[in-house]
C-alpha cells in the first residue's frame, strides 16, 4: 500500500466512524470521535471513550484531560502533531459512564484497522480499560502502569489516564513518572531501529 492508499484507508474507517449505529451509544452521541493523528505515527496513545468536549467537537482529548495529555507529552519534547491519538470506544458513553463490554467489543475492530494501517512501534495505554482491552484482560494498572511489553512486534505501555490525575493529585508524580519512562523507551526503540534491531 502507498502513502496515499493508506491515508484514504484511515479516511474510510474515519468515515466508517462518524456514520456507524453498531452499539447503543449512537443513539447518545453528538459527534463520534474516529481519533486524530500522522498516518505513520510511531507512537499511538489510545484512552478510554470520548467525554462532553469530544463529543461536541468530534475530537479526542481536547477537554481537560486532553490538555494534560499535550502538556506531558510536551514535556518528553513529544508534539501532540507527531503521534495519533484514540479511544478504545470512539462514541461517549451517557454521562461519561464506564464503557460496557458490548459496546467495547462493537467498537474494537476500527481500533485494530486503525493499528493495523498506522503500524506504531508504540502504544501507550491510557487507563485500566484501555490497558485491558489491548495488553490484557485481567492487567492491573496500579500495578504495572509504565511497564513496556512487546506482543507482535509492538511495545504496549500501560499508563495511568491523565484524568486520573485531574481527579487525585497522587496520581499527577506517577503520571510524570511514566511519560518520563515512555521518554527512555522511546530513545532505546528509535536507537535500536537505527541499529537493526528485530525481535
Ligand atoms: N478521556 C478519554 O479517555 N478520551 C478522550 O478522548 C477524552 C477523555
Ligand atoms: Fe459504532 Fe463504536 Fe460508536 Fe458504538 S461506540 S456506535 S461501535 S463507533
Amino acid at each position: 500500500m502507498d502513502s496515499s492508499e493508506h491515508e484514504s484507508a484511515l479516511r474510510e474507517v474515519e468515515e466508517e466512524v462518524r456514520r456507524c449505529r453498531r452499539c447503543r451509544l449512537a443513539r447518545t452521541r453528538r459527534r463520534a470521535v474516529p481519533g486524530e493523528g500522522r498516518p505513520d505515527a510511531d507512537i499511538m496513545f489510545v484512552g478510554e471513550a470520548p467525554g462532553g468536549e469530544e463529543d461536541a467537537q468530534g475530537r479526542p482529548f481536547v477537554g481537560a484531560a486532553g490538555r494534560l495529555l499535550t502538556n506531558l507529552l510536551r514535556s518528553i519534547g513529544v508534539d501532540r502533531e507527531q503521534v495519533f491519538i484514540t479511544n478504545i470506544v470512539k462514541c461517549r458513553p451517557p454521562g461519561n459512564r464506564d464503557p460496557l463490554p458490548e459496546e467495547i467489543e462493537a467498537c474494537n475492530e476500527y481500533l485494530l484497522t486503525q493499528i493495523a494501517l498506522i503500524k506504531p512501534k508504540i502504544i501507550c495505554a491510557l487507563g485500566r480499560f484501555a490497558a485491558q482491552t489491548l495488553i490484557a484482560k485481567n492487567l492491573s494498572i496500579s500495578r504495572e502502569h509504565g511497564k513496556p511489553r512487546r506482543m507482535s512486534g509492538i511495545l504496549y505501555i500501560p499508563i495511568f489516564h491523565p484524568a486520573a490525575a485531574l481527579h487525585q493529585a497522587r496520581y499527577v508524580d506517577a503520571l510524570e513518572a511514566d511519560f518520563r519512562a515512555l521518554r527512555g523507551i522511546l530513545d532505546g526503540e528509535l536507537k535500536r531501529e537505527r541499529t537493526g534491531g528485530d525481535d
